[in-house]
C-alpha cells in the first residue's frame, strides 16, 4: 500500500535470508545437477520447482522495491548488511537425504511466511504471501510423492 522499510526488511528474510527463496533455488539446482545421472525423474522435478522458487523471488523483489528498498541479496542485522552465502545451502550426499532436507526447508519457509503475515498489516502483501504458501504446500506434496517412491 505504501513504502515501509520494516516490511521490506521482513520480506528480505524470505527473499534472501538463510531459509529463503534464493537458498531454495540454489539448493534445488545443486540437487538437480548431482542427481541428473542418478535419478532423472527426481532431478527434473527439482529443476522445475527451482523455477517456481525463482518466480517467488521475482514477486518478492518487486514488492521489496515498491516498499522502497533495493532487492540486493542481503538482510539487515542491527542495521548491518549480511549478504547471502552458499553455506546456507544443504548440499547433502544421497537422494533421500537431499529430499528430506528439501521438504524440511519448505516447512520452515511456510512457518516464516505465516509469522510475517502476522507482522505485516498490508493486505496486498498478506495476499501475496498466501499465494506463495499455497505453492510451497504443493512442493511438499510433490517431494513427498517421490520420497515415497524412492526412499522406502
Ligand atoms: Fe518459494
Ligand atoms: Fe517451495
Amino acid at each position: 500500500m505504501a513504502p515501509n522499510r520494516q516490511y521490506a526488511e521482513l520480506l528480505l528474510e524470505d527473499y534472501t535470508g538463510m531459509i529463503s527463496e534464493i537458498t531454495a533455488v540454489k539448493q534445488y539446482l545443486y540437487h538437480y545437477f548431482v542427481l541428473k545421472s542418478i535419478n532423472p525423474e527426481v532431478a527434473d522435478l527439482l529443476e522445475c520447482v527451482s523455477l517456481v522458487e525463482m518466480h517467488h523471488m521475482e514477486m518478492l523483489a518487486e514488492t521489496i522495491r515498491l516498499l522502497g528498498v533495493s532487492p540486493r541479496y542481503r538482510v539487515f542485522r542491527n542495521n548491518q548488511e549480511v549478504y547471502w552465502s552458499g553455506t546456507y545451502v544443504y548440499y547433502g550426499l544421497s537422494l533421500c537425504d537431499m529430499l528430506a532436507a528439501d521438504i524440511a526447508g519448505e516447512w520452515a519457509a511456510i512457518a516464516y511466511y505465516r509469522d510475517h503475515q502476522q507482522r505485516i498489516a498490508d493486505p496486498y502483501i498478506k495476499e501475496l504471501l498466501e499465494r506463495i504458501i499455497l505453492d510451497e504446500y504443493h512442493h511438499i506434496k510433490l517431494f513427498n510423492d517421490v520420497m515415497q517412491k524412492y526412499c522406502k
